[in-house]
């Protein structure tokens, strides 16, 4: 409900944009680029070394009018002060969202009912720069006197995706030979896999877990420090090998780690938005406490931008509105993310918790069902890959899926000619999925008639076109925070609460009911539905025997 009190579908602006979807929808982004040959420029923007060409969208200009109209109609600028400013929008769990104030610079308070949380968000950086600048210098000491020579982070969602996709985006910024494994599969296989050849005595675990409850990381850890523990010859090794990341002191106390290896965060960080937390410790011990510190200062660059900008130039916002005007009007279901850049391999899957998480909702946040379309699906991979997998269906396939594309001038990694095909392909592809090839000009290639059918390409399918100069700490910082953003306005337009996550629970609490039938050891009394217990005996029978 806005402010107005009406849902978001009976304001005069949502209704103006449905009669304008009625009169574009069949427009051709061929068309559009004929009668406005200026597009290119003219929907483009440059903030925070970001470059979006959005142009390649089926949008004019009285299009981003009314989008830009639904925006102010919803208070957009309002609601982001709420958030900047510390007020309990995460309105179920009766929490403030202030992941912005982790990466702040200004020296101004941020209050946080009455109390100036910029103290201590400093004094946790501060010990996670002195703690990483040891690891990495090889001053932190294992049990038996060694340097660290590797990193295992178990943490699972937000207390992994974030750590291990940058760690990942940013390897060639290391300046260190340390080894990084993320372990956040509860399947024994995921940490088995990061301790092969793994030396205990030169090992350090990095146990991140905003609750240190959750059954997929503490059964990690558990099984981690009995490897340990196993190995080094008792619970006194623990405190060289193993660091906590989480809000919860009693339970990681209980655990056994040593408070001085324990680095806190608050209530406020959600979990997908918490890497500039303690939770991107091992991020920073990978790539220094001054890269970790360029990508804050690139997240907080896309903040300042997000806060001030005119909406018409604001770069999550209209990247929001246009998600908004395919997912709502043009009933796309899904939007895909395509890093061309290698580095960026886990970017779509960080997004998807972002987003789907975030947005993926039923309910407006004061409880009423919804009757419009929230979160779209978000999935992807890098280019080229993804072109040789599943573009097929994006040229020529039934359903409308828009996608960003993210590329970059210069690689990380210069390699003869490669990055020039990969921005090639880039670009050819944008060009391919706006324009398409008509059955003319399929003909006028010599096709046979009985092929020309299958050889058209309608295109019209939208994309934007971020790009930078290259991936950077810094670049990378602004990326995320842009889509943080874009994820807050499109939450704010659906009038939901993109700050909890409830719908993770019910399988949670399902699976601890489960776990004890699934010992074959154990009388098993049928109390599901006739799928899940045939399951369950399936499973019981058949788990003890050989392969
Ligand atoms: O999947 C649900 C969730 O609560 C995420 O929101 C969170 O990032 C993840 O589990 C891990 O939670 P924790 O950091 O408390 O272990």
């Amino acid at each position: 409900m806005n402010r107005s009190g009406k849902k978001v579908i009976e304001l005069e602006e949502w209704k103006k944009l449905a009669k304008h979807y009625q009169a574009i929808r069949d427009t051709s982004l061929k068309d559009l680029f004929l009668q406005e040959p200026g597009r290119g420029v003219d929907f483009s923007v440059n903030a925070c070394g970001l470059y979006l060409d959005y142009s390649k969208n089926r949008i004019t200009g009285d299009t981003m009018t009314l989008l830009l109209g639904l925006a102010e109609a919803v208070d957009l600028r309002a609601k982001t002060e709420d958030m900047f400013t510390g007020r309990k929008i995460n309105c179920t769990e009766g929490r403030a969202v202030l992941h912005t104030a982790l990466r702040r610079k200004s020296d101004d308070p941020v209050l946080f009912d009455g109390e100036d949380v910029m103290p201590g968000i400093r004094q946790v950086l501060g010990r996670m720069k002195e703690c990483s600048s040891r690891i990495r210098s090889g001053e932190w000491k294992g049990y038996t006197g060694k340097p660290i020579r590797r990193v295992v982070n178990i943490g699972i969602g937000g207390s992994d995706l974030g750590p291990a996709m940058a760690c990942q985006a940013l390897r060639p910024f290391a300046g260190t030979d340390i080894d990084f494994f993320f372990v956040s599969n509860i399947d024994g296989t995921h940490l088995s896999e990061a301790l092969k050849g793994a030396d205990p005595e030169t090992t350090l675990f990095i146990v991140a877990s905003k609750t240190f409850t959750t059954q997929e990381t503490m059964t990690n850890a558990e099984s981690a420090r009995s490897w340990l523990e196993d190995s080094l010859g008792g619970r006194e090794a623990v405190r060289n090998h193993f660091i906590a990341l989480s809000t919860n002191e009693p339970k990681v106390k209980e655990f056994g780690i040593d408070p001085e290896n324990v680095f806190g965060f608050w209530d406020w960080v959600g979990g997908r938005y918490s890497m500039p937390s303690a939770i991107g410790l091992s991020l920073m011990i990978a790539v220094g406490p001054e890269n970790f510190q360029e990508m804050l200062d690139g997240y907080t660059a896309m903040d300042e931008h997000f806060r001030n900008e005119d909406f018409s130039r604001n770069l999550p916002v209209l990247l929001g509105l246009l998600g908004i005007w395919y997912n709502n009007f043009f009933e796309a279901e899904s939007h895909a993310i395509l890093p061309y850049d290698q580095c960026l391999a886990r970017f779509p899957a960080y997004l998807q918790q972002a987003d789907m998480e975030s947005n993926g909702k039923s309910v407006t946040r004061d409880g009423q069902k919804v009757s419009w379309q929230t979160g779209p699906i978000i999935w992807g991979e890098p280019g080229t890959n993804g072109q040789h997998a599943f573009y097929q269906l994006l040229h020529q396939g039934t359903k409308l899926v828009p996608a960003d594309f993210i590329g970059f001038a210069r690689s990380q990694n210069p390699l003869g000619d490669h990055h020039r095909k990969l921005m090639a392909n880039f670009f050819a592809q944008t060009e391919a999925l706006a324009f398409g090839k008509t059955s003319e000009e399929v003909r006028e290639e010599g096709i046979p008639e009985e092929l020309v059918a299958h050889k058209v390409f309608e295109g019209n399918r939208p994309t934007n076109t971020i790009l930078a100069e290259e991936l950077n700490p810094r670049t990378l910082g602004s990326l995320i925070s842009l889509y943080e953003h874009k994820i807050f306005v499109q939450g704010v337009i659906w009038g939901v609460n993109s700050f909890d996550q409830m719908g993770v629970e019910l399988g949670k609490v399902l699976a601890k009911k489960i776990l004890p039938e699934l010992d074959p050891g154990e009388e098993f009394r049928p109390g599901h539905d006739s799928s899940t217990n045939n399951l369950i005996s399936w499973f019981r029978d058949n788990c003890r025997k050989e392969a």
